[in-house]
């Protein structure tokens, strides 16, 4: 009986739950042991660029707050989150369009706590939820958990097309709709106005919330700043922030702009998971950004990523055959290309990481596992070199099979 019970894992013991052995791992983070090798040009991650996280600054920061604040930075601290910081996020929404007070603002550990609390909190087994297609994995992984079900909407170069997510809302019923409006992950597009209008109307008419997923809003380099969808559906929409990608995702700090009865029971939630998000941090994020010196960095960021995108933009015009498309991200990190239907980017992975080059592909971003020949490619963490070297090696390839 003993020898028989060692063969058995504790898995097996202490019977895990279905819902929990029925998860995926992340591809990505798979995809990301090959790519993170050294030696290997890696398009692959979501990171932002390490060289940019202000370090010297955070230090001061950090030094500043244990001395203004003492034991306080360091307590238990609320739920809903620090009431300055919230307070100053509302104060920064209603600058930019979205009338909010504290009472709007839950803060979260990073953006994802934010999808899987609005996740608990809304779906339960076999739900719909409508998204794009393709999706941020990370938002699948944190939905499947509650068993949802998809019905997805297609893309063009405006975002979502929502006439088709209509029909779809009428045949499904979904109980949210979830979306990337800004430089979406994977394919880096952004939902232009006439549709963030549409969408919203569509919402309000079946009464569905509009979960906006928008880490990568303020890194606009080029093109015209749109009104998020936050600011013109308002209540209809649950718009969700981080500060990952604009100062740094170890930070783990995101927060939630919504109604403030949702919120409450958001914070009832939230309380399960974690009591609170990390209240040092909170307080660090406040002092940076009360100082003035997010935007600033903002600025950086914006004019580092946008020399990278020219970059990479060149490079593909200049080595990949015809036959392949990609997106012209207007900001965020990615951009996404296509292959003709019968190349399959999961075949070649294991090739490009023989070059010693890596991208993400695209199947994992397709809640039904479509999507075999696209690919996503981040240019904010490679350097200029690297982009060269990296889309070249790329090409090579490519012209092999296209
Ligand atoms: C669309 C999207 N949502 C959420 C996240 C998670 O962000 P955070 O680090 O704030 O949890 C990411 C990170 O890559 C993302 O791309």
């Amino acid at each position: 009986m003993l020898v028989e019970q060692n063969k058995r894992t504790h898995t097996d013991l202490w019977k895990v739950t279905d819902n929990v052995m029925n998860l995926e791992g992340s591809i990505i983070r798979e995809i990301l042991k090959f790519s993170s090798k050294p030696g290997v040009i890696n398009f692959a991650g979501g990171l932002p660029a390490p060289e940019l996280f202000p370090v010297d600054e955070l230090k001061e920061v950090a030094v500043q707050v244990l001395e203004k604040y003492g034991p306080d930075c360091l307590q238990y601290s609320l739920s809903r989150g620090l009431i300055p910081l919230r307070e100053l996020l509302a104060q920064r929404a209603t600058e930019r369009g979205t009338t909010s007070d504290a009472d709007n603002i839950l803060i979260t550990n990073g953006a994802q706590q934010a999808i899987e609390l609005v996740a608990r909190a809304f779906i339960e087994p076999g739900d719909y939820i409508l998204t794009e297609y393709p999706t941020y994995v990370g938002a699948l992984q944190a939905f499947n958990y509650y068993q949802a079900k998809y019905t997805t909407v297609d893309m063009d170069n405006e975002g979502m097309i929502v006439e088709q997510a209509v029909e779809k809302i009428k045949h499904h019923k979904p109980k949210l709709i979830y979306t990337i409006s800004n430089f979406q992950n994977p394919t880096g597009i952004t939902m232009s106005l006439r549709r963030r209008e549409q969408l919203i109307e569509v919402a309000r008419e079946y009464n569905i919330p509009i979960l906006d997923d928008n880490p990568y809003g303020d890194i606009r380099f080029s093109g015209e700043r749109l009104p998020t969808l936050k600011s013109i559906g308002g209540n209809e929409v649950i718009s969700v922030r981080t500060f990952s990608k604009v100062l740094a995702p170890g930070l783990r700090i995101g927060w939630v702009n919504g109604p403030a009865d949702i919120i409450t029971q958001f914070e009832k939630v939230k309380q399960c998971a974690d009591l609170h998000t990390n209240t040092f941090c909170q307080y660090l994020v406040y002092e940076y950004v009360n100082q003035g010196r997010l935007d600033p960095h903002i600025e950086i960021i914006k004019t580092d990523y946008r020399t990278k995108r020219d970059i990479m933009l060149r490079e593909l015009e200049e080595h990949f055959p015809s036959g392949i498309t990609w997106t012209e991200p207007e900001g965020g990190l990615f951009l996404w290309l296509e292959l003709p239907k019968n190349i399959s980017t999961v075949d070649l992975f294991q090739k490009a990481i023989e070059k010693e080059v890596a991208y993400v592909y695209g199947q994992p971003f397709f809640p039904d596992g479509g999507g075999l020949n696209t690919l996503r490619l981040n240019f904010a963490t490679a350097s200029h070199e690297q982009i060269v070297e990296g889309i070249r090696r790329l090409g090579e390839l490519f012209s092999q099979h296209v």
